[in-house]
């Protein structure tokens, strides 16, 4: 992985952040939801991956709110330049997250993406089952890093998902 690293974003990263969110997904919606997030000041990581001096990763994670009880982690949205991908970056960008949420305390980080991405990284909609939420099927899944709460509860995703909470 020589050339590649990982580190947190700066104030000045985020105009090729947005610009890769764009070209990763090909449409605009999650540079939008990026930025949406960042004003109701949703982020709670947010990680970079450089190559050559150039933002070629980069990934994103939220608070996300458990009703009644203390809240949990969600990763998205993540992007690889479409130029690099397939060569490590998304797997470096995921574990170092993990890592560092780990080192935090986080008990739980849900996800809603690919499901041929994240159990790679243990994922698994089974880790998710015990939560609440109008999100269904196999692209939701969470990754337990610890025992503790929140071991159930209401989801509440940040405005920018538009995801309503379930019913009781
Ligand atoms: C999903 C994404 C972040 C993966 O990043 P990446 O740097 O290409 O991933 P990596 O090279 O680290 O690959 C990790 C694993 O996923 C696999 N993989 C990557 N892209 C894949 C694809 N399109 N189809 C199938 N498997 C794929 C790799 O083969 C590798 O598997 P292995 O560990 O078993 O060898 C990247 O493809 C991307 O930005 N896509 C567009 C935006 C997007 O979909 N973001 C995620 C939203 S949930």
């Amino acid at each position: 992985m020589s050339g590649k690293i990982i580190r947190p974003i700066t104030p000045a990263d985020r105009p090729a952040i947005l610009d890769l969110n764009t070209r990763a997904f090909g449409e605009p919606d999650e540079a939008q939801m990026i930025e949406q997030m960042e004003k109701d000041k949703d982020i709670v990581l947010q990680l970079a991956a450089e190559m050559d001096g150039q933002i070629v990763g980069h990934i994103l994670f939220y608070a996300l709110g458990v009703f009644g009880r203390i809240g949990a982690v969600g990763l998205g949205p993540m992007s690889v330049d479409p130029w690099v991908q397939k060569e490590g970056i998304g797997k470096m960008l995921v574990n170092t997250g993990i890592k560092v949420l780990r080192q935090g305390g986080v008990s739980i980080v849900f996800v809603l993406g690919h499901d041929w991405f994240y159990p790679k990284f243990g994922f698994s909609t089974e880790q998710a089952a015990d939560f609440k939420t109008t999100l269904t099927g196999p692209h939701f899944m969470a990754l337990r890093l610890r025992p503790g709460p929140p071991m159930s509860g209401r989801l509440i995703f940040p405005a920018a998902f538009g995801v309503p909470i379930a019913e009781v």
